[in-house]
């Protein structure tokens, strides 16, 4: 058991970062951004190309000094106290780490007495971790030798050996292909259930729906953040509902509308608050005012279009 799991509960804040900024010469990698992730949430760090995501995380796990501000890892500040905050943090990084001159087994294991672990502790878990990741058939093979989704698998194994408190995933899921993504969140899905943090980034925006909550960077720069849904609401101002229906009204009068963004011949594309509260009331009104309503539904809207929204106000 960690020092601070014996002192009771982990702090409730898993990473906060103040003011953190990462200049590389007179270039501005991460400018001035605060994150709060909370502990057993997951957490997604999205963004473009060139953002800043890996900066950022290299910053929370001490690979790099910050040039200002300061991140802390359950409370402990990175920068001043590395080795003891790394006990909490397993990380992936997006560049391929593993040995490959050593088997999937003996990456496992060297990992594991890096991080202090020894005797049967230390086989215990490196057959657990084997088998968890189904990786137990292929112990003896040469990481070097793998496929992409399997070294994926083992480098996830890996960052877990000394069971962090803190998962952290730089892209663990590019160049993977489809079923084995989606067998990945399973995975972390039930790492957050077991109580661990996570945060990952990704340029899937499917994956990100699965996140908690979301930061969108841009140029070194948080530009939004919040759950998956609060990012939709903000970037649309609401939530987007379609009404089809017979007779003349205005839209505007229907109650919760903010705007139209559409009218059709009877469809309208409407902006309200908070649509699981507003149909229902747009409906009876509809049909007060006389109007016959033939569909009145919430419209999906992919995390994609509010990041597109949300990129083109920041540039
Ligand atoms: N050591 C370095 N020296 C100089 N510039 C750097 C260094 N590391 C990163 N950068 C620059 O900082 C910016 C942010 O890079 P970073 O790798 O954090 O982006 P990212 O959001 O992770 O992008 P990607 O989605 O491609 O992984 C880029 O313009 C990159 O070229
Ligand atoms: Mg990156």
């Amino acid at each position: 058991m960690l020092e601070l799991e014996r002192m009771g509960e982990l702090p409730e804040l898993a990473v906060e970062a103040k003011g953190l900024t990462k200049r590389f010469g007179n270039f501005v990698a991460v400018n001035h951004i605060n994150l709060s992730i909370r502990r057993g949430e997951n957490f997604g760090l999205l963004g473009p190309n060139g953002a800043g995501k890996t900066t950022t995380i290299r910053m929370i796990t001490g690979v790099i000094r910050p040039s200002e501000g300061y991140v802390r890892v359950f409370g402990i500040d990175v920068a001043r106290e590395r080795k003891r905050a790394l006990r909490y943090i397993g990380y992936m990084p997006q560049r391929f780490s593993l040995y490959e001159d050593l088997t999937v087994e003996e990456n496992i294991r060297l990992y594991g007495r890096l991080q202090g672990l020894t005797g049967n502790l230390l086989r215990e878990r490196v057959r657990e971790l084997l088998e968890r990741f189904y990786l137990w058939e292929f112990r003896r093979r040469l990481a070097g030798k793998l496929s992409g989704g399997m070294k994926q698998r083992l480098a996830l194994a890996t960052a877990l050996v000394h069971d962090p408190a803190l998962l952290i995933l730089d892209e663990p899921t590019a160049g993977v292909d489809p079923p084995l993504r989606r067998k990945f969140w399973e995975h972390f899905r039930e790492l957050n259930r077991e109580g661990k943090t996570i945060l990952v980034t990704t340029h899937y925006m499917d994956e990100a729906e699965n996140c908690d909550r979301l930061a969108l960077m841009n140029r070194g720069r948080i530009i939004a953040e919040g759950s998956p849904r609060e990012i939709k609401r903000k970037a649309l101002g609401g939530d987007l509902v379609e009404i089809v229906l017979e007779g003349d009204l205005n839209p505007m009068e229907l109650p919760g509308v903010r705007s139209v963004l559409e009218d059709s011949g009877g469809r309208y594309l409407l902006i309200v608050k908070d649509s699981g509260r507003d149909l229902p009331r747009i409906v009876k009104r509809a049909e007060e005012l006389g109007a016959r309503v033939l569909l009145a539904s919430p419209v999906h809207v992919s995390l994609e279009e509010a990041f597109i929204r949300f990129m083109g106000e920041s540039e």
